[in-house]
């Protein structure tokens, strides 16, 4: 079995970049504002996808302009979207994102199109021979379970990342075979008893956990970053092609952190993912 199947998110985010973040009542000159394709979910498709991977993405976007920017985003990275949903009369999902000078971002999502994705959206046959699925937690929770569920019965590896947190069921720990987190996550999910993880550590690189293996501390391909705003998307989406290729958890994380660190080198989320070639030519640099 392969190809990736991401169910979620798509995003147009409304970016302005400032010196720093404004406190509570202050009010900041920024950058012009820019919209750019985002989402956590359709990060990670365009990251699998303009890598190389066989990826289709399954999520809603309005009839607007915004959605018309996600889908041209997603489809020129080669995913299917075929199963993005178009609502009329909806706005597509959005994300308010201030930059600062460290390239470091503060993220408000406005659900829109993507909080109207239902079990019912999951196509009957959309994880036949699917190697990796692919969630996280931009959309209903109700979705997230009955994609893990339609998943874990294909026997598609379930890779779970419990962004933007909240509550997390139990069931979902339980159907989901590699776990994603972040160092805040992972402290306030506490003991989740999921084998196999990653946790990331922004700038630091990330801990893979395997089962009973030792767990190995990757580290950071350095760079000076320029925006970080869904370079940890890039990260999953690399994890996601590599563990569908058949490499080890460990080998995929080595190889995602490449992709996360080239991200952070360019402004945007999906604009700033690599090509295989380009990616080559920024590690040997
Ligand atoms: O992880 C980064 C993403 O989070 C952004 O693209 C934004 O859309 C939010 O979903
Ligand atoms: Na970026």
């Amino acid at each position: 079995m392969s190809g990736i199947v991401v169910v979620g998110s798509l995003n147009a985010d409304l970016v302005v970049r400032t010196e720093r973040f404004p406190q509570p009542g202050e009010t900041l000159h920024g950058s012009d504002l820019a919209t750019l394709p985002g989402g956590k979910s359709a990060n990670q498709a365009v990251a699998a996808g303009r890598l190389g991977g066989t990826v289709r993405m399954i999520g809603a976007v309005g009839d607007d302009g915004n959605g018309r920017l996600l889908r041209d985003s997603v489809a020129a990275a080669g995913v299917d979207t075929t199963h993005v949903a178009v609502r009329e009369g909806v706005p597509t999902g959005t994300a308010v994102i201030t930059v600062d000078a460290a390239g470091e971002n503060t993220i408000v999502v406005s659900g829109g199109a993507n909080a109207t994705l239902t079990p019912d959206d999951l196509p009957a046959d959309a994880f036949d021979g699917t190697g990796v699925l692919g969630l996280c937690l931009e959309v209903s929770i109700d979705v997230v379970l009955a994609a893990a569920r339609a998943g874990r019965a294909a026997g598609a590896t379930v890779l779970t990342n419990l962004s933007p947190f909240g509550a997390v069921p139990q069931e979902l720990l339980d159907l989901t075979d590699v776990l994603l987190v972040n160092e805040h996550e992972s402290v306030a999910l506490g003991d989740h008893g999921v084998a196999r993880s990653i946790v990331t550590r922004g700038g630091d690189g990330c801990v893979v956990h395997d089962g009973d293996a030792e767990s190995v501390v990757v580290e950071a391909v350095r760079v000076d970053p320029v925006d970080t705003t869904g370079c940890g998307d890039a990260f999953m989406g690399a994890v996601a092609l590599r563990l569908d290729a058949g490499d080890s958890l460990v080998d995929a994380a080595r190889f995602a952190v490449g992709v996360g660190a080239y991200a952070a080198t360019e402004p945007g989320a999906q604009a700033s993912y690599p090509t295989p070639a380009e990616l080559e030519r920024f590690l040997r640099s």
